[in-house]
């Protein structure tokens, strides 16, 4: 909560709960380095997300895939192993950019290497799958 000061000189905290890109009393710590803060922000989060519904698109074609291939009861639990291992692993690094709530805005870098495990685990899986 922002420490603010009335008219009257006195100082209180702020218990209006705002989006810090919309609070004045943020920007005007941040503007010195950020002259767009809210247009830099949304950039991010506005690559981040068409990136992590792309990706998620990709996972949920594999986990299809997967399924198909499982339920058509032609392969042994052995010969699946590693394709459910790299789905597995794919769905657990793009579920994290998914539920950290801030589109990359905390850490892009973070979610960015995130998002770049998944892919290479959703190819290496469908490589796998071409392969069965
Ligand atoms: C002294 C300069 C400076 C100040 C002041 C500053 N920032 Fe930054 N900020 C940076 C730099 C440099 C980067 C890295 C930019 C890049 O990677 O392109 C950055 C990155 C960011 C990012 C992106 C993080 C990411 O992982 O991509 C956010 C969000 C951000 N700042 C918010 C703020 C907010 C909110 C404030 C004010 C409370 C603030 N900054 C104040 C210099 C500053």
């Amino acid at each position: 909560m922002e420490r603010l000061t009335n008219a009257d000189g006195t100082e209180y905290w702020n218990h209006a709960y705002v989006s810090p890109l919309e609070s004045e009393n943020v920007q005007a710590r941040c503007i010195k380095c950020h002259t767009d803060l809210s247009g830099f922000v949304h950039d991010i989060q506005d690559k981040m997300e068409a990136r992590t519904i792309e990706l998620g698109y990709a996972l949920e074609g594999l986990t299809n895939s997967l399924a198909d291939v499982v339920a058509s009861g032609a392969y042994t639990d052995e010969q699946l192993a590693d394709i459910r291992a790299l789905n597995r692993k794919a769905q657990w690094y793009w579920d994290f950019v998914f539920v950290e709530n801030s589109e990359g805005a905390h850490n892009s870098k973070l979610d960015n290497n995130c998002l770049d495990k998944a892919e290479v685990f959703i190819h290496a899986a469908n490589v796998l799958l071409e392969q069965l």
